[in-house]
């Protein structure tokens, strides 16, 4: 395995990260699993979403995704070959408690055996509670806009603690609120596919406490374990910083992609703005009394999904989409700068990872953090020799790594970095066109191919950096 350097990748300096730093890949149920009806399954709303025509591209659905079920041995044999030190999985809800309600052990054996597989490739399990597969029967209750699904998931989360409480280290309750809520109840770009922007407000809030609540089974049935929350953090830049406008939205943005969910978990209140931002639809009725006691229970870390950062305008842009996810701020826009993109259309800006680092380091002191996701789709293709030559994707992972980097040069607790994703996978409304993979999965045959980001990475993960 070699290191590769590309003509997108000038750097050339070593970087050493800090001993100990925790080297991982992420994935999610919903997008590898696949075997969506086995061992007492229940639907879940992406399930309900992508059969649903129009929703999500090429008609694309959970099955058979990478077909991880029933491959997860081979999965984990092939993460211990490439050196990885810790997985980040999540646990499907609809296996464990199908309806919402009675258990079915058939799902937590699925995630016992993946644990103990870990354990035994020395492998450490990063499980996430909740990565979008509420199940579809508590969708029909209302979901995330019924304060009763937040104790749902703390019954669900006391089911699997039972179960698994005693060997897993690590806890994460929630991945991306902020995508549930809004672009699952406002914008109805994700399930459920919803337009309703006080149903997302309430989401907002039930989230929220659903993580309190499901923090709280963590501390009783897993004292010793570490618990915490990732979250999908944005820098907020404004396209014109003299335009009072212009700086008003980057304000609004901020607080309704950021703050709205930092604040509540780490200071145990609502960002004033955002209460007034969010006064319309109804924020400040949803708290009951002792509830942000429940949500700003303390952490034992912060999980930070790094992508891009947010380039805001108050100047309306000409196109009219779907209904916005910015409730409060309907009528923000995000130019275009001419930074280079994914395939998925995101500007390339690994510099303001070490901005987003250096502002949580100083505005939530005290807490450690790990990049939960970092990664990016490129239009890989299987070469006639069977390879995969992502060089595109080297040159974006050495970027953000050398971006972290900085950030912890400068003092910032950063304790390890988990890259999106080991495997193609399902990309929610994107479907299986967009390949986020450190593997390529041909998902005819299953066949899975490292690419040279893989071989790359596993580089860097012995070397604990990035040799010039
Ligand atoms: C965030 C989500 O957690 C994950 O599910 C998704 O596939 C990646 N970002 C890429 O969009």
């Amino acid at each position: 395995m070699s290191i590769v350097r590309t003509e997108a990748d000038p750097a050339v300096a070593d970087v050493t990260f800090p001993q100990d730093f925790l080297w991982g890949v992420s994935t999610a149920a919903f997008q590898i699993e696949g075997s969506t009806t086995v061992d007492g399954r229940g639907p879940s709303i992406w399930d309900a979403f992508c059969a649903r025509p129009g929703k999500v591209a090429n008609g694309d659905t959970g099955d058979p995704a990478a077909d991880h079920y029933r491959r997860m041995a081979d999965d984990v044999r092939l993460m211990s070959e490439l050196g990885v030190r810790a997985y980040r999985f999540s646990i499907a809800w609809p296996r464990i408690r199908p309806g919402g309600g009675a258990v079915n052990p058939a799902g937590l054996d699925f995630y016992e055996r993946l644990t103990d597989e870990l354990l035994a490739a020395d492998i450490v399990p990063w499980p996430t509670l909740y990565h979008w597969d509420l199940p579809q029967e508590l969708e029909e209750r209302g979901g995330w806009a019924n304060r009763d699904t937040a104790h749902r998931f703390a019954d669900y989360t006391e089911a699997v603690l039972g179960r698994l409480g005693d060997r897993v280290g690590w806890w994460t309750t929630f991945n991306e609120p902020w995508c549930t809520a809004f672009a699952g109840y406002a914008s109805g770009r994700h399930a459920p596919g919803r337009t309703e922007p006080e149903a997302a407000v309430a989401a907002v809030h039930h989230l929220l406490l659903a993580h309190g609540l499901g923090t709280r089974v963590v501390r009783d049935l897993a004292p010793g374990a570490g618990a915490g929350i990732t979250l999908n953090l944005f820098p907020v830049n404004v396209a014109d910083p003299d335009d009072p406008a212009d700086v008003e939205m980057g304000r609004r943005i901020d607080g309704l992609q950021n703050r709205v969910f930092l604040d509540p978990v780490l200071r145990g209140h609502y960002p004033d703005d955002v209460l007034v931002d969010l006064a319309p639809y109804g924020l400040g009725e949803l708290v009951q009394p002792g509830d942000l006691d429940t949500i700003g229970a303390r952490l034992d870390f912060l999980g930070i999904n790094y992508y891009r950062d947010h380039y805001v305008s108050a100047k309306p842009d000409e196109k009219s989409g779907p209904p916005s996810e910015w409730v409060g701020a309907e009528s923000a826009s995000f130019p275009k700068r001419g930074l280079p993109q994914t395939d998925s259309g995101w500007d390339i800006n690994p510099g303001e990872l070490t901005t987003l680092l250096l502002r949580l380091h100083e505005e939530y002191p005290r807490l450690p953090l790990y990049i939960t996701e970092n990664g990016a789709a490129f239009p890989d293709q299987l070469t006639e020799r069977g390879t995969v030559e992502d060089g595109d994707r080297v040159a974006f992972i050495d970027g953000h790594l050398r971006a972290a980097h900085e950030a912890v040069r400068q003092g910032v607790d950063l304790r390890g970095y988990f890259h999106w994703s080991l495997l193609d996978n399902f990309e929610w409304a994107e479907g299986y066109a967009k390949r986020f993979g450190l593997v390529h999965v041909d998902y005819r045959t299953q066949r899975r191919t490292p690419k040279l980001s893989a071989s790359w990475y596993s580089r860097v993960m012995a070397d604990n950096g990035l040799r010039g």
